[in-house]
């Protein structure tokens, strides 16, 4: 048992004994007082807080940008930490420089959190384009440069091949392997490494926070200044670390993040990538992972409707054994879902797309980039020449859970997907929910919504829509 967190802070190997519920952001500027991590909005909307995380992956260190202030420092053991101070040398990083010289900066509190998101970005993606550099920024909130000076700095370093990280070596990160677990000033922070001894903790500690990325629970704590005494990370378990691939699936472990998601997907399901490119932001994505989606169980969570829609299965283990449900199932009233205290959500295994299948998933949300969904639908129908021979249909926001409308679905089957069949399906949809009205949206503008999104999935299909944008 450790009595501190091991990590390294812009390349220096660190030792600090800290409650490891502090946020990092918090501890950054009272500690060590690097006080050029911002406090923007505290809840990881604004980006002013971005820091970069490095981990080593196949042998490489990885720099991310995540948000500071809804991380606690319980999740640096082991990682290397890079502030705003710490890509400076000798002389200025690339995108410090490129940022400077082309007045991409006025008042300046968003200039940190955006010169990390943009260094983040030019260390792994060297041929970053424009559509890159804006996911890169989705996350950072500039409120009075505005952004084409900025992104121009960016396409300027991208120009000139990119730059490093400065930070420690892969192999100095065996000097800072995490902890099993760390006891600090009454708080313990439990890392198990395999999916027993996960299970073990659960059955044994039922009131410990359950923590994956925090980009939920990281709120709440921000936002409320509560306290975690006793915490179990599921970021180590090897087992909901994996991503299991089989001719006809592919299995993602509960603790796989949104990033990495992305990256499996894009080619098999391009919508479905779409749909996680406007999750969260970068820094969000990096940290929040697939099963905590699943078990904060928001019924306006973006990975269930379009899990549903690919036909997701999801597997839950205990100590008593495992058992697996189409992830419709999990789901039984307002954040009330088939876990019992004792278990944990292992893995989501989806098909992989089938000969005949086309999928789409449409958020409808105020703003494109890092905003919840007011409503999100997703289609999925396979044809047989021309036929529809099965479809699921599900929709988040719409219910107390995400839904799927298996009256919509009967709608299509044995039909063309012409514009009849679809005004079926379409009134199903409106008839089968009745939604809430709140500040995102009015129940009968959630219904329309929801509705014409079929008819989008036809002129998707049909190539129509193609035709309209390019008008
Ligand atoms: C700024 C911001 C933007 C966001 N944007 C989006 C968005 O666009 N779309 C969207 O859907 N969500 C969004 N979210 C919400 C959040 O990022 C996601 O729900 C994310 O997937 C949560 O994953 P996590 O690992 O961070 O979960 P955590 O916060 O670690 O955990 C969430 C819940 O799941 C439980 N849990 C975690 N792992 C397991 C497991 N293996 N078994 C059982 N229970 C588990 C935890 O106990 C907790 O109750 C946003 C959040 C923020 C702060
Ligand atoms: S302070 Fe706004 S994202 Fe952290
Ligand atoms: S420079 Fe003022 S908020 Fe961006």
């Amino acid at each position: 048992m450790a009595n501190s967190i091991r990590f390294f802070l812009n390349g220096q190997k660190l030792d600090v004994a800290v409650r490891p519920d502090t946020t990092v952001l918090e501890w950054l500027r009272s500690g060590p007082r690097l006080t050029g991590t911002k406090e923007g909005c505290a809840e990881g909307d604004c980006g002013a807080c971005s820091v970069l995380l490095g981990d080593v992956v196949n042998g490489e260190i990885r720099y991310q940008a995540a948000n500071s202030c809804i991380m606690t420092m319980g999740q640096m053991d082991g990682r290397a930490l890079v502030t705003v101070e710490g890509l400076k040398g000798e002389t200025l990083h690339p995108i410090q420089a490129a940022m400077a010289e082309n007045g991409s900066s006025q008042c300046g509190f968003c200039t940190p959190g955006i010169v990390i998101s943009l260094a983040g970005l030019v260390a792994n993606n060297v041929a970053a384009d424009d559509h890159a550099i804006h996911d890169a920024l989705a996350g950072n909130l500039c409120r009075c440069t505005g952004y084409r000076p900025i992104v121009e700095a960016a396409r300027k370093v991208v120009e000139e091949g990119g730059a490093s990280i400065p930070g420690p070596a892969v192999a100095a990160f065996a000097e800072v392997q995490p902890a099993d677990e760390i006891a600090a000033f009454g708080a313990m922070f439990h890392q198990p490494r395999t999916l027993d001894d996960l299970l073990r903790l659960r059955r044994d500690r039922p009131d410990a926070v359950l923590l994956a990325g925090g980009t939920d629970l990281g709120v709440a704590l921000a936002d409320f200044h509560g306290d975690w005494d006793e915490v179990i990370s599921t970021a180590h378990v090897r087992e909901l670390r994996d991503i299991g691939e089989t001719p006809t699936h592919l299995a993602f472990g509960a603790a796989v993040t949104w990033e990495e998601v992305l990256a499996r997907v894009a080619s098999l399901y391009p919508s479905f990538a779409t749909l996680i490119r406007r999750f969260g932001s970068t820094q969000i994505r990096s940290m929040g992972t697939v099963g905590g989606n699943i078990g904060t169980a928001s019924p306006i969570g973006d990975g269930p409707p379009a899990l549903i829609a690919l036909g997701a299965e999801i597997e839950l283990a205990s100590l008593g054994g495992k058992r697996a449900m189409p992830l419709e199932d999990f789901f039984l009233d307002y954040r009330k879902t088939e876990l019992k205290p004792d278990e944990v959500i292992a893995s989501v295994r989806i098909p992989r797309p089938a000969a005949g299948q086309d999928f789409r998933v449409y958020k409808i949300s105020k703003r494109y980039d890092q905003d919840i969904s007011t409503v999100c639908g997703a289609f999925s129908v396979m044809r047989e020449d021309g036929i529809v021979i099965s479809a699921r249909i599900a929709f988040g926001g719409m219910a107390a859970i995400p839904k799927r409308v298996r009256e919509a679905e009967a709608a299509l089957i044995g039909r063309r997907l012409d514009e009849e069949a679809v005004g079926v399906c379409a009134a199903a949809i409106r008839d089968a929910f009745s939604p809430l009205s709140d500040w995102r949206g009015s129940a009968q503008y959630r219904r329309m919504v929801a509705a014409n999104l079929a008819e989008r999935f036809r002129r998707d299909l049909s190539g129509e829509m193609v035709e309209v944008m390019a008008l």
